[in-house]
């Protein structure tokens, strides 16, 4: 059975592809910052008898580093980053405000958006990466955005979220290179602008449509997707 290690799985897009990969047959590593707190996650592990619950702070590098040795046997075939945060005071996108736009926002917050959605995804690489190499599959993810890509840029503000997904789809092409005589591939991938508590009651699609797609993205991934950035529908997006 395949298996998959996924951050940020207590809620939203991380659940959701959490419970449909763990009902189609792989075994879940989900992580979470408080697993005393993860109503739907136990629910979700008691159901299915295939997920594993962790908790994991994913800015605490030393935490993460624990996991890696908790984890030191298992082979994982697909290691998804989807932990992120829009910024550290305002956790829904608002397409009207003028979130951090030019003078919105500090120093110690614009860092706090880069640990989570850009460092800590290339730290879980740099631990997981032996569990990764020993799997069939051989995958590294990461949730990234829209609203990271240059090419598709339409409108401004929200320069920590926009910067830190930019720099993390750097982060998994300059893995692409790294991890090519490993056989490893790794992609980023936008997940459409989702109504979980991140994307807001007026996003344009369901969590269950996007996570069906991501889900999808997920189990199709191989080493000729190396490099990409795809949509939560499996099609190439500019960076
Ligand atoms: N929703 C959208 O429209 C949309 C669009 C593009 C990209 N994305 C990306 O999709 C991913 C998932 O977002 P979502 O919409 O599912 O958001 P969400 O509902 O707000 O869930 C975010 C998840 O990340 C976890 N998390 C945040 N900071 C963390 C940290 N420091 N350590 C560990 N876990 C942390 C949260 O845990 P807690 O419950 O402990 O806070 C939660 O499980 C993110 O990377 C996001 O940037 C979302």
């Amino acid at each position: 059975m395949p298996r998959i290690l996924i951050t940020g799985a207590n809620r939203g897009l991380g659940l959701g592809v959490a419970r449909i990969l763990a009902r189609r047959g792989w075994q879940v590593h989900a992580t979470c910052r408080n697993p005393a707190k993860a109503e739907a996650l136990a629910a979700l592990a008691k159901d299915t008898g295939r997920v594993t619950v962790h908790a994991l702070e994913v800015t605490d590098f030393p935490g993460i580093e624990r996991l890696g040795r908790e984890l030191a046997d298992a082979a994982i075939d697909v290691l998804l980053n989807n932990a992120g945060i829009m910024n550290a005071s305002q956790r829904t996108f608002d397409r009207g405000s003028n979130a951090h736009g030019l003078g919105q926002f500090d120093d110690d917050e614009w860092m706090q958006v880069l640990r989570v959605n850009t460092m800590a995804p290339l730290k879980m690489a740099e631990v997981f990466v032996e569990h990764v190499a020993r799997s069939d599959r051989k995958v590294m993810a990461t949730i990234s955005s829209i609203m990271g890509s240059i090419g598709e840029l339409n409108a401004g503000r929200w320069y920590p979220y926009r910067t830190s997904k930019t720099a993390v789809n750097m982060v998994m092409r300059n893995l692409a290179a790294d991890l090519k005589p490993r056989g490893i591939a790794a992609i980023a991938i936008h997940p459409g602008w989702v109504r979980t508590e991140m994307g807001g009651p007026s996003a344009a699609v369901s969590i269950e449509d996007s996570t069906s797609g991501l889900a999808e993205v997920i189990e199709r991934a191989s080493f000729a997707d190396s490099g990409k950035f795809l949509t939560w529908q499996g099609k190439e997006m500019a960076w």
